[in-house]
């Protein structure tokens, strides 16, 4: 294995070489993953890369005697050597807002509100929650938890108080980082107040001692005395050196709350010296990068997209990343193509959900921009159509640029199934190849690997140093989650198509979780916060087909009384329960749902009926009342 696999942002892997890895990492795995853990900066480094076991109790364990702090290999080693060298440049929405930090000023600003943090009484092993929009604060914020060892938290703006009141109480966090108030294009988003109402719903509960509020709009907002504090008065009481905490790889490095087919969402944990390997390793090579790279991936930090591709892998190894707080098309279409030509970025890493809005512009939006700098552009959360990868291609790369669709989820730390820059030859529409020592494996319903082309349930057969190693404070519900639908494996929760020649086509999920736009909704959550209507007796909520969503929302409803029901209500609680983004494409209110006689929702009539398609509904005579389907479709007809 050449040493050239492991020089942080410098390799250009060939085809061949990026093969070979492939091989070692099959076949030398312990040794191949121990040497790419040397793309970090280890304090004392590991002796063994993996003990992982997916069976029994399942333990994600990867190299467990090394020690390491993550905010020191995202920035005191760069500031080492390069420390003028530009890490971060952010740009407001608002015309003329742009900051441009250094690696010197980075860490300083890291370390400042890091002494803060320990000066609040933060302990290593403690949760802070993040609840900031995309501003340098809240990356810097995500460095100042991982400098001291604090676990960070990042809630995502758009959560109503009480979906935040939720993962305050499971992290049982202990200072919150909010803004005032947030902006999105002419929207103001009341963050300090959302997390008032989220802080009081926790009652009892709630451990939080201090909230930090940033100001973004600089609005006069309710602070109260001895809890909030001002985060500027903070940091600026602070030195500009924090020494950094001493943390084992397998401290947890941040919880990250994602929705699953069940039940309240999970906290996913994620290790330090795994995933900060895994952020590093598959930042330099799914996006070839380079030094002078100017790496722009669009993600909210609220997203498991935002940790890895905004904020670790970047740092980690040495780049210069965009931060963007603004809409694509806000104040006027165009606008994120403006921010690559002023800025200079070279790599572009976004959703398909942006890929096919712009594309609904008139192309001389796109046309007229120069976009030159462009080397490579990725997409990531969803599947996209060859349509859109070729208009991707065409219209943004010009027809030079790498297209790479990312196929991974919050539970996999980074990406795991790609056509790798400049290694692998894309597919349009398909996610391609799985990451050297990613074994993917295609599952049939008894469980039994699928070989050659096929179709199947898509697992893993081995760990990799991204995984998660569990859910906060439930390992029971991580174990049964991933590891007992198909024992052995890890279980992702998608389908897959395998060609013959080993490319993959994800079909989609196949349990009750719905991607809009690339967020993931579980339909229990939604389900659960219907149900706090009283007016409402049950509810099934299903995703259909989306043109520019890729999945929309639907949700069935049997209320109490029907005739005086007003579906009005069903969105509020579902705003109020889990927030706006949540909020459906269209209610429908029937009489009864239809389900098996023992009781259970036959979802998949519901689907096809939700999204008119009405071709082969399958065999109705399990069902209680076979009649309930056409009366179903004659009522989504109606309500039309
Ligand atoms: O169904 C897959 C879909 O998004 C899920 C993971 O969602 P989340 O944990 O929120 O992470 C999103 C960003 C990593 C997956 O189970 N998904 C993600 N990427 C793709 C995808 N589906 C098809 N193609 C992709 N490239």
């Amino acid at each position: 294995m050449s040493e050239a696999f492991v020089t942080p942002g410098e390799a250009t892997l060939s085809a061949g070489q990026y093969d070979d890895m492939v091989r070692s990492a099959h076949s030398q795995t312990e040794a191949f993953w121990l040497q790419q853990s040397r793309r970090l900066t280890w304090q004392t480094p590991p002796s063994q890369a993996s003990r992982s076991d997916f069976l029994n109790d399942v333990r994600i364990d990867w190299y467990a005697d090394g020690f390491l702090n993550a905010s020191e290999n995202c920035l005191d080693r760069h500031v080492a050597t390069h420390p003028d060298k530009t890490a971060l440049i952010w740009e407001g929405q608002d015309d003329g807002q742009r900051e441009v930090l250094s690696y010197r000023v980075l860490h300083a600003r890291v370390c400042r509100l890091a002494n803060v943090l320990r000066r609040l009484g933060v302990k290593k092993g403690d949760c802070v929650a993040i609840h900031l929009p995309m501003v340098a604060e809240g990356i810097i914020a995500m460095l100042a938890c991982a400098r001291i060892g604090a676990i960070h938290v990042v809630l995502f703006g758009g959560f109503s108080a009480e979906g935040l009141a939720e993962r305050l109480t499971d992290s049982a966090a202990v200072v919150v980082l909010t803004a005032d108030v947030a902006r999105r294009g002419d929207k103001r988003i009341p963050s300090k107040t959302t997390m008032d109402d989220a802080i009081t719903r926790c009652g009892a509960a709630s451990r939080v001692r201090h909230v930090l509020v940033v100001p973004v709009t600089g609005v006069s907002v309710p602070m109260q005395a001895g809890r909030d504090l001002r985060y500027e008065d903070e940091v600026a009481r602070e030195a500009e050196e924090c020494p950094a905490e001493r943390m084992n790889a397998q401290d947890p490095l941040f919880l990250l709350y994602t929705s699953g087919s069940t039940g309240r969402p999970k906290g996913l944990v994620h290790s330090t010296g795994g995933y900060l390997t895994w952020a590093a390793f598959t930042h330099a090579v799914v996006f070839d990068h380079k030094a002078d790279d100017i790496f722009w991936c669009t993600a909210d930090t609220s997203w498991i997209t935002g940790h890895t591709y905004v904020v670790y892998g970047p740092l980690a190894n040495g780049g210069t990343i965009v931060v963007y707080e603004g809409l694509p098309s806000w104040p006027e279409p165009g606008r994120w193509w403006d921010v690559i030509d002023r800025n200079g970025v070279t790599v572009f890493y976004t959703s398909p959900t942006v890929v096919r809005a712009a594309m609904r512009e008139d192309d001389t939006v796109v046309r007229s921009r120069s976009l030159k700098s462009l080397r490579i552009l990725g997409t990531v959360g969803e599947p996209i159509s060859p349509e859109a990868w070729h208009w991707f291609h065409d219209e943004v790369g010009k027809g030079r640029c790498a297209v790479v669709d990312t196929w991974w989820q919050t539970e996999t730390g980074g990406v795991m199934i790609t056509a790798a820059a400049g290694c692998v030859v894309p597919r349009p529409g398909a996610a391609s190849r799985p990451l050297p020592g990613v074994e993917a494996v295609l599952l049939d319903a008894q469980g039994t690997e699928i070989t050659g082309a096929g179709e199947g349930l898509l697992c893993m057969a081995r760990s990799w140093p991204g995984q998660a190693m569990s859910i906060w404070q439930d390992h029971d519900r991580f174990r049964q989650t991933y590891f007992t639908t198909c024992p052995g494996y890890y279980f992702t929760g998608d389908g897959a198509r395998r060609e013959e020649d080993g490319y993959y086509w994800i079909t989609g999920r196949v349990d009750d979780v719905v991607n809009v736009s690339g967020h993931r909704i579980g339909t229990a959550e939604i389900e659960d916060a219907v149900a706090t209507d009283h007016e409402v007796v049950e509810s099934a909520a299903v995703g259909i087909p989306h043109d520019l969503k890729g999945q929309g929302l639907v949700v069935f409803v049997v209320p109490r009384e029907q005739g005086v029901f007003d579906p009005e209500a069903v969105n509020r609680a579902i705003a109020a329960g889990v927030g706006r983004y949540a909020v459906p494409e269209k209610i429908y209110v029937v009489r009864d749902l239809p389900k098996t006689r023992s009781g259970k929702i036959v979802r998949r009539l519901l689907r096809k009926i939700a999204a008119h398609d009405l071709e082969g509904l399958g065999d109705l005579s399990t069902l209680a009342d076979p009649e309930i389907v056409d009366e179903l479709i004659a009522t989504v007809k109606a309500q039309e």
